[in-house]
């Protein structure tokens, strides 16, 4: 076992923990949304930020792709910690503004508003890319992807066309911390009068 401290807290994790594994092993809350437990974590939204002090040093990590190691300092809502994840949380408001889930979390920091420019305001989606890696690793489907470039870019089925990979299970829309796959279900799926216009279904 490895011995380190959260938030002045002596805790202890396994070889192979994460500092976010091991905090929500001994009841510390840190937030996520592109993290899901079932898959691979990714590192994808830094929400999971805490910050690691050594002497005078200290620098900031995702806490869901960096390891517990023996003797590690973290702390978990520093001011240091809190002012980067109200700033993601305003980057956050300004990509996808129709999301109610982005607004309160983001209202439990504090932001309301954002500086940044906002494209579209009924995005939803923060291209975390959980849904995607729910579908590849948990049902092992591989129905979903990024699809298209910069500020194109989307989740959905190839070519955005709904696809016969899709199995329909909605483990996508479970994942989704936005609520945004909810939303683009049917456009992954086809409405069931495509399915069964499909040669040979
Ligand atoms: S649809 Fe949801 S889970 Fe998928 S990338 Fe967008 S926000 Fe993340
Ligand atoms: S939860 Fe760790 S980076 Fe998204």
């Amino acid at each position: 076992m490895l011995s380190l401290t959260i938030d002045g807290k002596k805790v202890e994790a396994e070889a192979g923990w994460s500092l976010l594994d091991t905090a929500r092993q001994h009841g510390i809350d840190i937030p996520t949304l592109c993290y899901h437990e079932a898959v691979e974590p990714f590192g994808a939204c830094r929400l999971c930020v805490v910050e690691l002090k050594q002497g005078n040093n200290s620098r900031l990590v995702a806490s869901c792709v960096y390891p517990a190691e023996e003797g590690l300092e973290v702390f978990t809502s520093s001011e240091k910690v809190n002012s980067v994840r109200r700033w993601i949380l305003e980057m956050l408001l300004s990509e996808c503004p129709a999301s109610r889930e982005i607004r309160e979390m983001a209202g439990q920091y504090g932001v309301n508003t954002t500086r940044f420019e906002v494209k579209d305001p009924e995005e939803q989606c923060i291209l975390c890319g959980l849904c995607v890696r729910a579908c590849a690793q948990v049902v092992g489907a591989n129905a979903i992807s990024t699809v298209g470039r910069g500020a194109q870019k989307e989740i959905g089925s190839p070519y955005l066309v709904p696809g016969e990979d899709c199995v329909a299970c909605g483990t996508c829309v479970t994942v989704c911390p936005t609520g945004a796959m909810g939303a683009r279900f049917e456009r992954v799926r086809g409405v069931p009068s495509v399915i069964m216009a499909r040669p040979g279904k």
